[in-house]
């Protein structure tokens, strides 16, 4: 499938046109970004790993019957992806308080929720995702009731099979942000909800189940070292280290410096 022109160039991914105007090429860059673009970094191989361990995910949860955007991977830093229509928001899951909820709401770090919390984020970067409620999308159309109640059904479900995926290779899913956008189904002719973006280390927060160590962005986020190791070790365990790349020569130890904008 040839690429054609550039249609969006993300923080971490480009999409592509191809010939046909239903599907889409997905590239994971090497870029890693956190706090809306703040810290800056190329982290060698990084979008190689994300392309393999998304998906690796992705597929997993199509053969539970989740729709996806998915078709197929192309290579090592492309697939072939059905064109989705986003839904301008993250949906976020979390397992354990963390991150963004133990600053907002001072519940202690490592708080196991008794319950999947459930929380969404308007995507826009100006405003630096906020956390907003359902009424909030209802009031301005980003999504109706009818589908964001199927859409929160869906969610718990990939929440629940990737527990217990992770679990099985000694992984804690703390939490995670997913997307959804509306592609065209040629055999019913409708637009139908599908699982689109990616859903790897950079979008989930994974610590080894005995260790606690952190197996994600974090890493990035806060200056802990060993970024690509981590997301190797998540490949690895996921039984998916690239075979046929020329990951192992990659200098991984060196990554490129931070930058920081300027206010
Ligand atoms: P948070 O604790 O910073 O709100 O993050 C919650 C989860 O969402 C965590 O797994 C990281 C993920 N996430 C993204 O994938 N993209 C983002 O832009 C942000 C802020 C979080
Ligand atoms: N993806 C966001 C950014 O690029 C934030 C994050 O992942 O922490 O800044």
């Amino acid at each position: 499938m040839n690429k054609g022109t550039k249609l969006y160039e993300g923080k971490a991914k480009i999409i592509y046109e191809t010939k046909d105007k239903n599907l889409v090429i997905q590239h994971f860059k090497d870029d890693a970004t956190a706090f809306n673009n703040l810290k800056k970094s190329k982290i060698e191989g990084k979008g190689v790993l994300n392309n393999r361990i998304s998906e690796y995910i992705l597929s997993n949860l199509a053969q539970c019957g989740i729709k996806t955007h998915l078709v197929k991977r192309l290579n090592m830093r492309e697939q072939l992806i059905r064109k989705a229509e986003i839904f301008p928001i993250e949906f976020i899951v979390r397992n354990i308080a963390t991150g963004s909820l133990t600053k907002r709401l001072g519940i202690p770090e490592g708080t196991l929720l008794e319950k999947p919390l459930l929380e969404y984020c308007y995507k826009k970067d100006e405003l630096n995702d906020p956390l907003i409620s359902k009424e909030h999308i209802y009031s301005f159309g980003w999504a109706t009731e009818k589908e964001i109640e199927s859409i929160d059904k869906t969610t718990l479900r990939i929440n629940d099979i990737l527990t217990g995926l992770f679990r099985a290779i000694g992984i804690k899913l703390v939490d995670f942000k997913i997307e959804y956008g509306k592609a065209w189904n040629k055999d019913k002719e409708i637009k139908e909800i599908v699982l689109a973006d990616e859903i790897s280390p950079d979008t989930c927060r994974l610590w080894d189940s005995k260790t606690e160590k952190k197996l994600d962005k974090d890493r990035f986020r806060k200056d802990l070292g060993n970024i690509i190791q981590a997301y190797q070790e998540v490949a690895r365990r996921l039984g998916i280290m690239p075979e046929e790349t020329n990951i192992s020569e990659v200098n991984f130890g060196k990554t490129i410096p931070i930058k920081f904008k300027k206010k």
